[in-house]
């Protein structure tokens, strides 16, 4: 029998999904169930390098888990867990943690942002994160990461760890590629098109579980441009806002660029706008819906999560006893 590919992907339950998470990550991680087999999962430990509400970061977690099944991600075919419930990534962090170069996490990039951010709040953890990444990919011997474009540099990362562990000990690990998708990869904010659509910036982001009337505002007030053409045109370069509205009308609907362009043409803005809210509307409705129907559902996600976690730990644990014993660790 032919072995599948391994593909494994978090996120972490610090915000609300939007659907930058969906159309960027969760719907081609759906499109890849069969394909592959997938873990993802909700990376709360992730979560706490910045400062959480306990009860917000407890419904959040379970939200994003019914989020996930709502937006087609089967349970039955994907390994889907709470990352706090396998403790082998938080040992195989600390392992990894003595492998993991000061230097070498000095240089990430995203601590030089969110220490900028937090600046009281600059704690050993968020230093070190990427050496707990590093053990969530690791664990699983994947051989690729979906990740977005912010995340690359801590893929990079897990690889030369890796290379230096197998260096040392033999191989131990696989080395995983980064996994871009090829379509679909990056949504901006409707009010911010140069940069992603992020939960920081609420007025530019669309959540999966907003209602349709504050989706259609959001789309009626997204950023077109500033030049006068008024025209429904594919450049990027130029018409940012006008573009990103084209690749989200264009992930949700199916339709080409070509087509998009000949379906508006002459009509302007003012038509397109509220048409790309609709199909954004009529995409969300459903999974609104179903999410909304599985969180009540209480003991159906229990035991989701729950065999999520048997499932995780069963692989996460062969690699981790491998790791204790070639470190030199007595077995027990
Ligand atoms: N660091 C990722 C983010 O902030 C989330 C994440 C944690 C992750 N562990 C991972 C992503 C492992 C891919 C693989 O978006």
């Amino acid at each position: 029998m032919d072995e599948k590919k391994v593909m494994l992907s978090g996120i972490q339950p610090s915000g609300d999904l939007h659907l930058g998470n969906y159309l960027g990550a969760i719907k081609n991680w759906v499109e890849r169930t069969d394909e592959f087999d997938n873990y993802y999962f909700m990376a709360d430990l992730h979560t706490i390098t910045v400062r959480q509400n306990p009860a917000d970061l407890r419904r959040r977690t379970l939200e994003q888990l019914a989020q996930y099944i709502a937006c087609g991600l089967d349970p039955e075919k994907n390994t889907l867990f709470i990352q706090s419930h396998v403790h082998q990534h938080a040992e195989l962090g600390w392992v990894l943690n003595c492998y993991t170069m000061f230097g070498e996490l000095s240089r990430m990039t995203q601590f030089k942002d969110k220490s900028a951010k937090h600046k009281e709040n600059i704690n050993g953890g968020l230093f070190t994160y990427p050496c707990l990444m590093a053990a969530d990919i690791l664990l699983y011997q994947p051989d690729f990461v979906p990740v977005g474009e912010d995340q690359k540099q801590h893929v990079e990362l897990t690889r030369n760890v890796a290379q230096r562990f197998n260096g040392l000990y033999g191989d131990v690990f696989k080395i995983p590629e980064p996994y871009i998708p090829k379509a679909g990869a990056r949504i901006m904010g409707l009010t911010t098109p140069d940069s992603k659509m992020s939960k920081s910036i609420p007025d530019g982001c669309v959540f999966l579980m907003e209602k349709p009337e504050d989706i259609q505002r959001k789309f009626k007030r997204a950023i077109t441009d500033s030049d006068t053409e008024n025209c429904v045109r594919y450049d990027p370069a130029n018409k940012p806002g006008v573009a990103n509205l084209m690749s989200i009308y264009s992930a949700v609907t199916g339709k080409t660029f070509e087509e998009i362009e000949a379906e508006f043409a002459g009509c302007g803005y003012g038509k397109f706008k509220p048409a790309v809210g609709d199909a954004v509307v009529e995409t969300l409705r459903p999974i609104r819906e179903e999410a909304t129907r599985i969180l009540a559902d209480k003991a159906y996600l229990e035991s989701v999560y729950k065999a999520g976690a048997e499932k995780a730990s069963y692989v996460a644990n062969k690699t981790l006893r491998k790791v204790y014993k070639k470190v030199g660790f007595v077995a027990r």
